[in-house]
């Protein structure tokens, strides 16, 4: 046979051009995995179709509709729900390994208790994985990205121990439903974002401010809500079923303003209190909070007279009950900040951040984006990545998000520089520092209901727009970015 392209002189320093201009993702270890990720409340919609019932986010926001910036909510979304085979289709252009996705509790199980399995659900989500396993794409499954069934909260919701009894038998309905085959399953998207937003103060569903309590009870519940999970899996399904579950924790890279030893630890701090609140009593080998985190907001409760510390604490059992809960750590990245010390504040009001209050901000010469707290610094990125590394011992790591947000333009440059960016920092802190990464997932497939800042903030590697009736679904140039990406890594298979 003879080759298509004429050998000449010219040819190959064309071919070389193209091989070296595409080359950034042929060094991925061979079975490096890249995927996509979204989330149901985010593109579903159809939020009172099929037997569906209320979640915290309906609630919030038909009742409040301006805490979302632009007044909308996930009503529609991107109308997955209906439109779920033409999403595969795109998703299956870009030659990804894995889709993460995350159930819709109040699809499947419409009270939120596990007395009532809505057949529509089931039905909706097997579909998407056995078209997912059709097209050679691993489904990847979070159980709870955010929206929690509006009955569970009327009982008071994550603060309430409760709730992790409910969590493990929604859990249990997943595995049984699904388990067969899904082999990768996520218990919680960012406790963090569900327990100090939604309950310590911020802007997230159900919106409850509390003093500086509920978020860590919360917190608290969450953490025995993961670890019962995982323990469900492990001696009823793992065996079965051979599939692996983790967890997904997010946190930028704190990057100390200057040497000075008040700013270094200032940094840590952050990481501590925002990623090891978390990661600490799964991954670490004294297991329980940090204990920076433990002082500190002992102190700070002393100071306010609070009889004890407004971080419940574990017994010895329940910290051996948590610890070593995870086959993997899902991380979710997007950014650094420069930590500086700043004095505690006065003592009330109490909150979490006030727990925290260390004092950010950004250099004025990296890239911003269209969102206040994401820039394109992607040095940051193989920090965290060694910081982890050096924190628990090389655990093997899933980027389970990392993208950038613009206001939807189609030729997304902003948006392949970051990528590129900080793909290439990862596959340094891979290849150099020895980092244990095995998978990556840009967040979105699509635009989508960014929480509260609705349709104003978008991710997507594809356009939609919603303000058609279809939600027309069009790729920007991201898209051929990340299929080119995926491609050359794979070259040398
Ligand atoms: C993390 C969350 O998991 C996801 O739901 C959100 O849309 C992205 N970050 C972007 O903010």
């Amino acid at each position: 046979l003879s080759s298509p392209i004429p050998c000449t002189f010219t040819n190959i320093w064309i071919i070389l051009f193209a091989f070296l201009s595409t080359s950034s993702g042929s060094h991925f270890p061979k079975n490096f995995k890249f995927g996509v990720s979204t989330a149901s409340y985010q593109i579903e919609g159809a939020w009172n179709v099929s037997g569906k019932g209320e979640n915290i986010w309906d609630r919030m926001t038909h009742e409040h509709p301006n805490w979302i910036e632009d007044r909308t909510n996930g009503d529609v979304a991107c109308d997955s729900y209906h439109q779920w085979k033409t999403d595969i289709e795109l998703i299956n252009n870009l030659g990804v390994d894995f889709y993460r996705f995350s159930l819709s509790w109040s699809r499947l199980l419409p009270t939120g208790f596990s007395n009532y399995v809505n057949p529509d659900g089931v039905r909706y989500y097997n579909g998407i994985i056995n078209e997912l396993l059709k097209n050679n794409i691993e489904p990847i499954i979070t159980i709870y990205h955010w929206d929690l069934p509006q009955p569970i909260q009327n009982e008071g919701g994550w603060p309430n121990i409760v709730t992790a009894e409910y969590f493990a038998d929604y859990a249990k309905v997943a595995f049984e439903l699904f388990g067969d085959r899904v082999k990768t399953w996520i218990t919680f998207n960012e406790p963090i974002e569900i327990c100090q937003n939604g309950y310590g103060g911020g802007g997230k569903a159900p919106r409850i401010f509390s003093s500086g309590v509920s978020d860590y009870l919360c917190g608290r519940t969450l953490l025995m809500a993961h670890a019962k999970v995982f323990h469900l899996y492990d001696r009823h399904y793992r065996h079965k079923q051979q599939g692996k579950i983790g967890v997904t924790i997010n946190t930028g890279w704190f990057e100390p303003k200057s040497n000075d030893p008040k700013d270094v630890a200032a940094a840590e701090l952050s990481l501590q209190m925002m990623f090891g609140w978390w990661t600490n009593p799964i991954f670490s080998k004294t297991g329980d909070y940090p204990l920076l985190m433990k002082d500190r907001i002992a102190n700070i409760s002393r100071a306010q007279h609070f009889k004890r510390s407004r971080l419940p604490n574990f017994n010895n059992e329940e910290i051996k009950f948590i610890q070593g809960t995870s086959d993997f750590l899902g991380l979710n990245h997007y950014s650094t900040v420069l930590a500086s010390y700043a004095p505690l504040p006065n003592v009330i009001p109490v909150s979490f951040s006030n727990d925290l209050n260390v004092k950010t901000e950004v250099d004025p010469k990296w890239i911003p984006s269209a969102a206040t707290w994401i820039h394109d610094v992607p040095w940051g990125f193989r920090k965290l990545l060694n910081w982890i590394k050096g924190e628990y011992n090389n655990p093997p790591v899933f980027v389970t998000e990392n993208g950038y947000p613009d206001v939807g333009q189609f030729n997304d440059m902003e948006r392949i520089h970051y990528l590129q960016g900080y793909l290439d920092e990862l596959l340094k802190a891979i290849l150099v520092d020895d980092c244990n990464v095995y998978a990556y997932s840009v967040w979105s497939v699509l635009d989508n209901m960014e929480w509260n800042r609705g349709y104003t903030l978008k991710f997507g590697l594809y356009h939609v727009n919603f303000t058609d009736p279809k939600r027309k679904r069009s790729p920007k140039s991201s898209v051929q970015f990340y299929k080119d990406f995926i491609k050359s890594s794979r070259k040398f298979d």
